[in-house]
C-alpha cells in the first residue's frame, strides 16, 4: 500500500473509487435528480439522462482521472505542467476553482436544510403533522434568515473539518464510513417503499416510455445534470485522481464511480415516487420534494420517526462527502500552487466559501438577495450561482477538459495514461472518438440553449 507522500495519496484503490463516488453522490442524486425527474414526466428523460452518463459523462471522468494523475497537480498545476507557462489551457483549471467555490457556497445552504430536516426528525417535531403543515415548515424553514445561516455555517465547519485533517485521514477515513452507510440506509427505505400502494406506479414513472413532458429544455437538462451528479468539469476528479496511485485502472474506476451514482440517483427516485404517489403529492413539486415527501410519508407511521432520522442523516452524508471535494479542489490550489500547508489552505478558503455563501442562505428572507433581485434579475442569489455552475461553468470545463485531452495532450502520453493499469485498453479509440466528437456536439446543444437559441 502507498504511503502517504507529501502531498497526500490515497490509502488504497477502493478508497479512492469509494471518495470519487462520494464526491459524485450527493444532493444532485437524492434531492435534485428525482424532482427533475419528476417535472420531466419520467421515463424517457431517464433513458436519455443514463445516455448522457455514459457517452459524455464517463469519458470525460476518465479524462480527468489520467490528467490528474499524471500530472500529480490539482487542476491550475495540472493544466500547466501538460501545456506550458502561460498557456490559455490553464485558464479550464482556474475555472474549476472558481467553480469550487461558487458551488460549495450554495450547495451548503441545501445541505444546512438536510441538517436541520435531520435535527427535527430526530427531536420528534415532525411526528404527526398533516400535509399542510410539512408544506408549511418547508416554506418556514427556506424563509428564516437565522435558520439558513446558522446551518450553513455548521456544515461548512464540519467540511473543513475534513478536509483539514487530509486525503488519508480526512477524505478517504470519513468515505469509507459515510458511503456504506449511506446506501445501506437507503436500501432500508427501499424496503418500505416497495410496500407502499404507489410502488408500482413509481415503478412505470421511472422506468415506463412516457415521451409527454419531454422537451429539447429537458433533454439538455440531463446532459448538464449528468456533469453535475458526477462532479465533473470542474476539476473535482482531476484533483482525486492526483492522489491516485500510478498503476491503478483509471477506467475501471471510472465505470464504477458511474455506475454506483447512476444506482443511487435511481434508488432514490424509488423511494421518493412511492411516497408522492401513495400521498396523493404531484411528482413535479420541485426542490422541496424530499422536504416535504418525507416527512409526510413518515410522519404518522409506527417508527416513521427513526426512519426519517435516517434518511436526512443519509442526506447529509451524502452532501457532505460532495462538499468535501469541492472544499478540496480550492485548498489543493493553494496548497500545490502558493505552498501553503493543508490546514491553513482548508481554513481560509472554507472561511471565504463560507463567507460567499451568506446570500444565498439570505435568499429567501432578504429583499437584496431574494425576491428584489428575483424582480429584477429573474433569478434570487441562490438560483444564479446554480444557474451559473450548471448551465457555465461545469459544460464549458468538461468541454475544454475534452478537448484539451483529445486534441491538445502530447498523444503518446495520452495512450500511455489511459493503458496504464487497465485492463480496458480496447476502449481506447472509442474514448478518444468520444472525447473529440460526441462530448463537444452534445456541450454546444448546453450552450446554445444556455443562450436561448435552442
Ligand atoms: N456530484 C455532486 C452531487 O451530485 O451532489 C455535486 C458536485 C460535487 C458537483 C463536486 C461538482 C463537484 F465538483
Amino acid at each position: 500500500m502507498a504511503q502517504e507522500a507529501a502531498r497526500g495519496q490515497w490509502h488504497s484503490r477502493l478508497g479512492f473509487v469509494l471518495a470519487a463516488a462520494g464526491s459524485a453522490v450527493g444532493l444532485g442524486n437524492i434531492w435534485k435528480f428525482p424532482y427533475i425527474t419528476g417535472e420531466s414526466g419520467g421515463g424517457f428523460f431517464v433513458l436519455i439522462y443514463l445516455a448522457c452518463v455514459l457517452l459524455v459523462g464517463l469519458p470525460i471522468m476518465t479524462a480527468e482521472i489520467i490528467l490528474g494523475r499524471a500530472a500529480q497537480r490539482s487542476p491550475v498545476g495540472a493544466f500547466r505542467t501538460l501545456s506550458r507557462r502561460g498557456s490559455p489551457w490553464v485558464a479550464t483549471g482556474w475555472l474549476g476553482v472558481v467553480a469550487a467555490f461558487v458551488i460549495l457556497s450554495y450547495y451548503s445552504v441545501v445541505a444546512g436544510w438536510a441538517l436541520h430536516y435531520t435535527w427535527l426528525s430526530i427531536s420528534g417535531a415532525l411526528a404527526g403533522m398533516s400535509t399542510e403543515q410539512v408544506g408549511e415548515t418547508f416554506g418556514a424553514v427556506y424563509s428564516s434568515p437565522r435558520l439558513n445561516l446558522l446551518w450553513h455555517a455548521v456544515f461548512m465547519a464540519i467540511t473543513i473539518g475534513v478536509v483539514w485533517a487530509g486525503v488519508q485521514r480526512g477524505i478517504e477515513r470519513w468515505a469509507r464510513v459515510l458511503m456504506p452507510a449511506m446506501f445501506l440506509a437507503l436500501l432500508a427505505m427501499l424496503v418500505y417503499g416497495v410496500q407502499l400502494p404507489g410502488f408500482g406506479r413509481a415503478l412505470d414513472f421511472v422506468f415506463g416510455a412516457h415521451s409527454e413532458k419531454l422537451t429539447a429544455a429537458s433533454i439538455l437538462e440531463a446532459l448538464g445534470h449528468s456533469f453535475f451528479t458526477l462532479s465533473l468539469g470542474m476539476g473535482a476528479m482531476l484533483t482525486y485522481g492526483s492522489y491516485f496511485e500510478r498503476e491503478g485502472d483509471a477506467v475501471k474506476a471510472s465505470i464504477a464511480i458511474g455506475v454506483l451514482d447512476s444506482v443511487v440517483a435511481l434508488l432514490a427516485c424509488m423511494v421518493l415516487f412511492p411516497i408522492t404517489f401513495s400521498h396523493g403529492m404531484e411528482p413535479a413539486a420541485g426542490p422541496g420534494l424530499v422536504f416535504k415527501g418525507v416527512p409526510m410519508a413518515l410522519g404518522e407511521l409506527p417508527g416513521g420517526q427513526l426512519l426519517s432520522s435516517v434518511f436526512f442523516l443519509l442526506l447529509v452524508f451524502a452532501a457532505l462527502t460532495s462538499a468535501i471535494s469541492l472544499l478540496e479542489v480550492a485548498t489543493a490550489y493553494f496548497i500545490d500552487e502558493r505552498g501553503w500547508p493543508r490546514r491553513r489552505a482548508a481554513l481560509l478558503t472554507g472561511l471565504t466559501i463560507a463567507v460567499l455563501g451568506v446570500p444565498s442562505a439570505l435568499s429567501g428572507s432578504s429583499e437584496l438577495f431574494g425576491a428584489g433581485m428575483e424582480a429584477a434579475v429573474g433569478r434570487n442569489f441562490f438560483d444564479l450561482f446554480d444557474y451559473l455552475a450548471s448551465n457555465w461553468m461545469l459544460p464549458l470545463g468538461g468541454m475544454l477538459t475534452a478537448l484539451f485531452v483529445g486534441y491538445r495532450l502530447d498523444r503518446a502520453l495520452r495512450e500511455e495514461e489511459f493503458m496504464r493499469g487497465t485492463t480496458l485498453g480496447k476502449l481506447y479509440r472509442s474514448w478518444l472518438g468520444l472525447l473529440r466528437y460526441a462530448v463537444p456536439v452534445g456541450m454546444a446543444f448546453v450552450f446554445l440553449n444556455a443562450l436561448g437559441v435552442l
